[in-house]
């Protein structure tokens, strides 16, 4: 691992998720949280301050240790139990049904295989748990503009933002994995150029033909 990804890059993914808009929306979304909740790709633990009184643990897996380190001091102050690991979400170290909710907040960009993160979700998600997420991807086909460049700046963006992709389809991926989805957003999420903003928030729930 390089210099940049060390040191730079976990600083930089700090100090870039804090803004008022995403507060607003980590916040809304985790409102309903309760019982004993997976986070995949913790970060820094921006989420950690919105967990309410209903959760009984946090389980945060992220592979960054220095994004993990941050978290940690973030987790001193929490209300209700977080466990930090390091690891990745396309190999979660917990037991099958075993969590009632996953949260996943500007991650599934990241991942390496998100399909593969969504089946382990499955797999760890008790009878009737639901996954809560705030994602960037593709905008929709009636934006092809939008759409051209976010195909175009994915190769650099990702180089400089840990793997970050502006081009994922979200609502294909969690398909693909077996889940259905209530999309509460699918449009800009925050203010700013729509190829870097446009996103999706939603809840997903295991597909009854999956
Ligand atoms: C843009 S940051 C978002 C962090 C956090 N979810 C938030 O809302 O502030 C993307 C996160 O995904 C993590 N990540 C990258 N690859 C991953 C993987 N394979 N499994 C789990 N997390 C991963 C990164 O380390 C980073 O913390």
């Amino acid at each position: 691992m390089g210099l940049y990804q060390r040191h730079i890059l976990p600083r930089l993914l700090h100090s870039g998720m804090p803004s008022a808009q995403q507060s607003t929306l980590r916040s809304a979304l985790l409102a309903p949280v309760r019982g004993r909740v997976l986070e995949i790709g913790i970060g820094s633990g921006r989420n950690i301050p919105f967990y309410g009184r209903d959760v009984v643990q946090v389980i945060g897996v992220d592979p960054s240790r220095p994004l993990l380190n941050k978290a940690k001091s973030i987790a001193v102050w929490s209300r209700c139990s977080i466990r930090l690991v390091e690891g990745l979400g396309e190999s979660l170290p917990l037991q099958d049904n075993s969590v009632d909710f996953v949260i996943m907040t500007w991650t599934l960009c990241s991942v390496a295989d998100p399909i593969g993160t969504l089946c382990e979700a499955r797999r760890v998600l008790r009878p009737g748990g639901v996954i809560l997420f705030v994602e960037h991807g593709l905008a929709p086909d009636s934006e092809p503009a939008v759409q051209h460049l976010q195909n175009l700046l994915t190769p650099f963006w990702r180089r400089l933002a840990g793997n970050c992709h502006l081009n994922r389809r979200i609502d294909q991926l969690f398909k693909a994995a077996g889940f259905q989805t209530e999309m509460s957003t699918c449009g800009s999420l925050m203010r700013g150029p729509k190829a870097l903003t446009f996103g999706y928030q939603g809840r997903a729930v295991i597909s009854d033909a999956a």
